[in-house]
């Protein structure tokens, strides 16, 4: 007997979490997909949810490569410190412990209440990874991870685009003060992407806006000292170890975007961030 479907419950920003889920199922349903995430299938399948609204959009592509590259980046963390700590910030549903763990990382999920509890229907805690339920900009979510084995490298993957900016400073300070050394990838968003989310292919079709608004990642470095932008790039300029494992398809793809859309392309950036 198939099980019933479960209706996510969930606030405007996290209902976002559906959209990169829904891409990840969608690509692995490819015969030539970018990437293979059966987890992210069987989640899509168990929810009752009317995920055709994003059925074709372009930007499920992007949502997949920014993920490629994300994921990249954990794993030369892990491979310079494979006993080390990953916090997925803003994790929704997220599968990027099933696609990197190399047995010996500790990993955190942090997402807000009602997503924590979206995600405990599908994954449990064990040993080495566990589920943390509060908002990233609570400075309570911290103390587990400094009690875990250091070096740290924090992911918000489409998540701090959502908060103002305020909120991006409170939480870019309680990294800085809980968390001296850590790394954090996160994405910016510039003017021309902002200025055009209402006709965004999938932004337009739910509630939640980017608020965020960031031109130039390079200016962030002067919120506080000690603070550097280790790696940048956009889609235009994917590093090479990315790019090479992606299917002709995808790379021709990428190639066309960086003439035709290339000032679209850029204003949507993918950077780490060192504390010091
Ligand atoms: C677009 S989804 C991205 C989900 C996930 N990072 C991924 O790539 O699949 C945005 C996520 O950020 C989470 N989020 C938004 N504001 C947050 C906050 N203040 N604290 C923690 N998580 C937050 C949402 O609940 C949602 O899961």
């Amino acid at each position: 007997m198939p099980q019933p479907k479960h209706t996510p419950e969930l606030g405007e920003i996290q209902e976002t979490l559906l959209i990169p889920l829904y891409a990840r199922a969608v690509e692995t349903r490819k015969r030539r997909g970018m990437l293979h995430d059966p987890r992210a299938v069987e989640m899509v399948d168990a929810l009752e949810y009317d995920f055709s609204r994003f059925a074709g959009a372009r930007s499920l592509v992007g949502a997949n490569l920014r993920t490629l590259l994300f994921d990249h980046w954990v794993r030369e963390f892990l491979t310079a410190h494979p006993s080390g700590t990953v916090v997925e910030i803003g994790t929704g549903l997220n599968t990027r412990f099933e696609r990197l763990d190399n047995g010996t990382v500790h990993w955190f999920d942090l997402d807000l209440p009602d997503v924590a509890a979206l995600r405990r229907r599908f994954f449990e805690d064990t040993p080495r990874r566990r589920i943390l339920s509060a908002s990233v900009t609570d400075p309570s979510w911290t103390q587990a991870v400094r009690d875990s084995p250091g070096p740290h490298f924090l992911v918000a993957e489409a998540v701090l685009i959502y908060l103002d900016e305020p909120g991006v400073r409170a939480v870019f300070d309680l990294i800085a003060g809980q968390l001296p050394g850590a790394h954090l990838a996160l994405e910016t968003a510039g003017s021309r992407m902002i200025d055009r989310q209402d006709t965004h292919d999938v932004l337009a079709k739910v509630s939640a806006r980017m608020r965020w608004r960031c031109d130039d990642p390079r200016s962030v470095e002067h919120w506080r000292p000690g603070l550097h932008l280790a790696d940048t790039c956009s889609f235009t300029a994917l590093p090479d170890a990315v790019r090479r494992e992606l299917p002709l398809a995808y790379r021709l793809l990428l190639r066309a975007m960086s003439t035709a859309r290339r000032r679209d392309v850029e204003a949507y950036r993918f950077n780490v961030f060192r504390f010091d």
